[in-house]
């Protein structure tokens, strides 16, 4: 199972990446303008300046809505670096784009997934990363949870090799869960990663062992 993290902060790339789990980073227009990164060129150099710092997978997202656009944008920010993965909406001519760029051998992550069907036909065009946004749905009082496993049964019913990234993971348990229905990627914030090394009893545990060996050796 990858782990990307799903902020265009710097440091908190770095610091994943440092941890050794970090597989890749997820990126959105909202999360760019947060860092405050505006501007093309900034943009640009800000999504350099990320792929300098991880191994591969970077999601960088299009603008564009219309299909030329798409194609323009995703080519420009292909371009960047090899580890760039173009994120394009679920929308008609975000399809369409994603199955020119998949017969030019330019990965793809179909964003703004909430229903299977939306996530099948992005398979079908060929999509590397297909991302459901469960906390979205959890949030309209859905089961997010559910859909990972919806489209984990179809993909597996055709061998479809796109990659299930769950995203808008905003806790431990969806983490936790999206492990057990196996999607292949999930992405979250900092502080969902670094929430998995937390239990009371490790820590009381380990006081333990430190005061019963100061107490043997001084
Ligand atoms: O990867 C999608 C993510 O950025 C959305 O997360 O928490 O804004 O729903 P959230």
């Amino acid at each position: 199972m990858k782990f990307f993290i799903d902020t265009a902060n710097l440091n908190d790339i770095r610091e994943a990446y440092n941890l050794g789990v970090l597989d890749g980073v997820t990126t959105n227009p909202s999360l760019m303008a947060k860092e405050g990164i505006s501007g093309k060129e900034n943009i640009m150099k800000h999504y350099k300046a990320i792929c300098d710092i991880v191994d591969d997978e970077v999601s960088a997202e299009v603008i564009a809505t219309d299909y030329e656009g798409i194609i323009k944008e995703g080519q420009e920010l292909a371009a960047i670096d090899p580890k760039i993965v173009v994120k394009v909406p679920m929308i008609k001519d975000g399809l369409k784009a994603i199955k020119y760029f998949a017969d030019h051998n330019i990965r793809t992550n179909c964003t703004l997934v909430f229903t299977a069907g939306q996530a099948l036909l992005a398979a079908k065009a060929g999509a590397t990363f297909v991302s459901p946004f469960i906390g979205r749905l959890d949030d309209v009082a859905t089961d997010g949870l559910q859909l990972i496993e919806q489209i984990r049964l179809i993909y597996d019913n055709y061998g479809f090799e796109t990659q299930i990234l769950a995203a808008s993971v905003r806790h431990t348990m969806h983490l936790i869960k999206c492990a057990e229905i196996g999607a292949d990627v999930v992405t979250c914030p900092l502080n969902v990663i670094t929430s998995l090394l937390q239990h009371p009893l490790t820590d009381i545990g380990l006081a333990k062992f430190l005061a019963d060996h100061k107490k043997a050796n001084g």
